[in-house]
């Protein structure tokens, strides 16, 4: 699993919704300008390297990004190609596809009950330095969050930002006091319907001065607890119309008190957001030491999952038009009919583990042999022997979303995975 922030033991994420994820399409980069924020607290050499970015997707009609900038077989990269290849998709930013139509109708609620007072960034660079994503928002150093295997690092000191928290204190030294902030996050995680290591997320932010709180009688945090409640029970409403919600109190490190919200739908509770009120320190850090602040985290994906009835977080990054072509920009209404249900074919591996052995390191060798083809990958089996060795069993479902796949084609891609689980994590096959 992902490593979350919310709870002690990392069970992060939550919000990972069908985690979520393609084809390249050639016309995906139009849109994609990646600017940097005037004030980012990137060093140069990574600015240097985000206008690259920016600069031969440009150059190269968005079809080609400069690769070697993200991607290099150094021990401080762990930047797979299959990662690469979906930064500057930037489905949040296609009215017409699930993950645009979703953060509109969110836009929409903030704009009418707050006569668009947030302002919206939905083009801020992934590329983020480690300051950004883990200290400014005083993840504790030893967070297991900030480890190789769960983060994407391109170097030792620049990201995939695995949050879009990674923003709050650049747009606050800016002098923001409410925005949202939407864009695709990217972590190391497992394989199935619910997890994809690129999501999709959308942070909001909202401070409040003395004059806001003091006539209330409330102290500040109270007021501003009650105000991020009452908010997002709204947009709740917005979205999934009377329906059953609950409070569940947990922990972020840039939070305080920390909530989750859940909601009752078909039959099960379903963890929507993280939000809490910021840590004082964020806000002194960042030049508003006398006020407070509420800021939420939503999973576009994982909302979009339920709100469209879509089954699969693969689906997103579907450039299949029996998907697309169901969804309707502004129409939050519409339920996905599934255009075909093809097998899934089984695949089970077994091997003795070594101790550097990682769940996260196995599903990233496997999704680099078969892509969007693994739906999901379980372990079915576990012992340690007396020799003390362990080992796992790993059961793998490959499905095509889009067409059957032929007993060969599965019976080759068993195989090069196999050999490349064998070269890379330099397991002992059983
Ligand atoms: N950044 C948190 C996450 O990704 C979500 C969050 C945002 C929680 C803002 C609290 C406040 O899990």
């Amino acid at each position: 699993m992902a490593t979350a922030f919310s709870l002690a033991h990392y069970t992060l994420f939550s919000l990972r919704t069908s985690s979520l994820f393609l084809h390249r399409r050639r016309n995906a980069f139009n849109h994609f300008s990646v600017p940097f924020s005037s004030s980012s607290s990137l060093s140069t050499t990574d600015k240097r390297k985000c206008r690259r970015l920016v600069v031969s997707i440009l150059e190269l009609g968005g079809v080609k990004i400069a690769k070697d900038d993200v991607v290099r077989d150094d021990p401080t990269n762990n930047v797979p190609d299959t990662i690469f290849s979906k930064l500057g998709m930037q489905l949040h930013r296609r009215n017409q596809h699930p993950i645009g139509i979703l953060k509109n109708a969110i836009y929409e609620y903030f704009d009418t009950n707050f006569s668009t007072k947030f302002d919206k960034f939905d083009e801020l660079c992934p590329l983020v330095s480690v300051k950004q994503n883990f200290d400014d928002v005083l993840v504790p150093a030893d967070h297991v969050s900030r480890s190789y295997n769960d983060t994407y690092y391109v170097d030792s000191q620049t990201v995939l930002r695995c949050h879009t928290s990674a923003h709050q204190a650049e747009l606050l030294r800016e002098g923001h006091t409410h925005f949202l902030v939407t864009g695709d996050v990217y972590r190391r995680d497992s394989i199935d319907s619910t997890h994809y290591p690129v999501f999709h997320q959308m942070e909001g932010f909202r401070v409040f001065s003395p004059d806001e709180w003091e006539p209330s009688g409330l102290d500040a945090t109270s007021y501003a607890a009650e105000d991020l409640k009452k908010c997002l029970e709204g947009l709740a409403r917005h979205l999934f119309g009377a329906v059953e919600m609950r409070w569940i109190d947990t922990y972020f490190p840039f939070t305080n008190p920390s909530f989750e919200l859940e909601i009752y739908f078909k039959e099960n509770w379903l963890e929507v957001l993280g939000c809490g009120v910021t840590e004082q320190e964020i806000l002194r850090r960042n030049g508003r030491p006398d006020n407070v602040a509420w800021a939420f985290g939503l999973g576009l994906e994982r909302l979009a999952m339920v709100l469209f009835d879509i089954p699969d977080i693969r689906l997103f990054w579907s450039n299949d038009e029996r998907f697309i072509s169901q969804f309707c920009s502004g129409q939050l209404g519409i339920k996905f009919k599934p255009f075909s249900k093809y097998p899934p074919c089984y695949k089970d591996m077994s091997f003795w583990i070594n101790e550097s052995f990682t769940e996260n390191n196995l599903c990233e060798v496997i999704r680099g042999v078969a892509g969007d083809l693994v739906e999901e990958v379980s372990l079915i089996d576990n012992f340690t022997n007396k020799k003390g060795m362990t080992s796992h069993c790993y059961r793998i479902a490959y499905r095509s979303m889009e067409r059957s796949l032929t007993d060969e084609e599965i019976n080759d891609l068993q195989w090069n995975v196999r050999e490349q689980v064998l070269n890379k994590l330099n397991v002992v096959l059983r």
